[in-house]
Order: C-alpha cells, then structure tokens, then sequence
C-alpha cells in the first residue's frame, strides 16, 4: 500500500476530529495513523539536521507542530493549559512530571516515548521534556487551543520558581543544544 503524509489533509483530519464527542482522543488516532509511517512524514517536512517548531495550523481551537528536537536537550518544565496529542516518529522523548507544591514544583512521575508511540496530555500537565539519544528527535505535537496564543508558566530548572513562559527562552535551550550537537558530531 502507498501512503502518503500531506500536511493539508492531517490538518483537515484533526479539525474533523475536534467535532467528534470526544476530540483529544478522535486526534490521538489521526496522529497515530500518521505517525506509523515515518519515512512518509520525513518525504514531506524533511529530514531535519536542527531544531525545527513548524507550524502547521494555529488557531483558537488548534495548534499543529513538528518539534524536532536536538541530542542532549534539556527543556525546563512548562505548562500548557490546553490538552496536547504527542506522537514522536523519530528518537526518543523524555517526560518528567511535576505537580504544584507550596515551594515549587515536585517530580510526580515521568514518561518515556519513543518513535511509534502516542500519547495525551491533560490539560493541567507540567512537563520537563528531554532528548536523551544521540540523534535528532522528530515529533508532531498536537494542541486543543492556541499554543503561542495562551499565557502559561514556565518553571526556572534550578529554582523551580514559576515565570511567564518565553518563547525566547525555549529558542535559546535549542540553539545551544543544537551548537553541542554540531561540535559533538564535527558538522
Ligand atoms: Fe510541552
């Protein structure tokens, strides 16, 4: 069988899914459709060899990215406020889990995911996410609202203390995992 990802018709597909009765679960399942053919979403979005946040649809009800994700990046723990679809097509995230506490933030749990796997968040999650391998590591993360639209926290990874969430700041976690990607790997 020939499958084909268009990014047009994923987006279609997860807008169809917000009308069904139950939407973060109808999008977990195009997500997974897409996902089980990687090599089909590389033909379309590239084989990324840096940090990529592209996005494929923003709207109130809709946000769709590609993350691509340098080795070794550690991003602070954040918030989203809204319910989020993960599905990772190449390497490997990894989740750590924080609730409130009255000093901060305390670990309450983590996830591993790895190309194939799909998963949902809440939307009062906290995460901290890593990328543990030596490769780059590509996703498409799917939210229930407006991602760069919404206020939300992040989380100082020393202090734990709760700041606005800035957008610059996540670039500046990448581009510096990105240098010791390229000077780890001589490019
Ligand atoms: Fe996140």
């Amino acid at each position: 069988m020939t499958t084909t990802f268009d990014v047009d018709t994923f987006v279609a597909e997860c807008e169809a899914a917000l009308r069904e009765s139950q939407p973060a679960l109808a999008v977990k399942e195009v997500l997974a459709q897409a996902i089980a053919n990687p090599s089909d979403i590389d033909r379309a979005l590239g084989d990324a060899a840096k940090w990529e946040m592209r996005s494929m649809c923003r709207s109130s009800a809709l946000t769709v990215l590609q993350f691509v994700w340098p080795p070794g990046v550690e991003l602070f723990p954040h918030d989203h406020r809204m319910w989020a679809a993960i599905g990772v097509y190449g390497g490997g995230e990894d989740n750590t889990f924080f609730r409130r506490v009255p000093e901060g933030l305390a670990v309450s749990g983590g996830k591993q995911l790895r190309a194939g796997d799909v998963t949902l968040f809440g939307d009062d999650v906290i995460h901290a996410v890593a990328n543990p391998s030596r490769a780059y590591t590509a996703a498409i993360h799917v939210y229930g609202g407006d991602y760069f639209g919404t206020h939300r926290s992040q989380w100082d990874p020393t202090t734990l203390r709760e700041e606005p969430f800035d957008a610059e700041a996540v670039r500046r976690v990448l581009d510096d995992a990105d240098r010791g990607a390229h000077h780890n790997t001589g490019l």
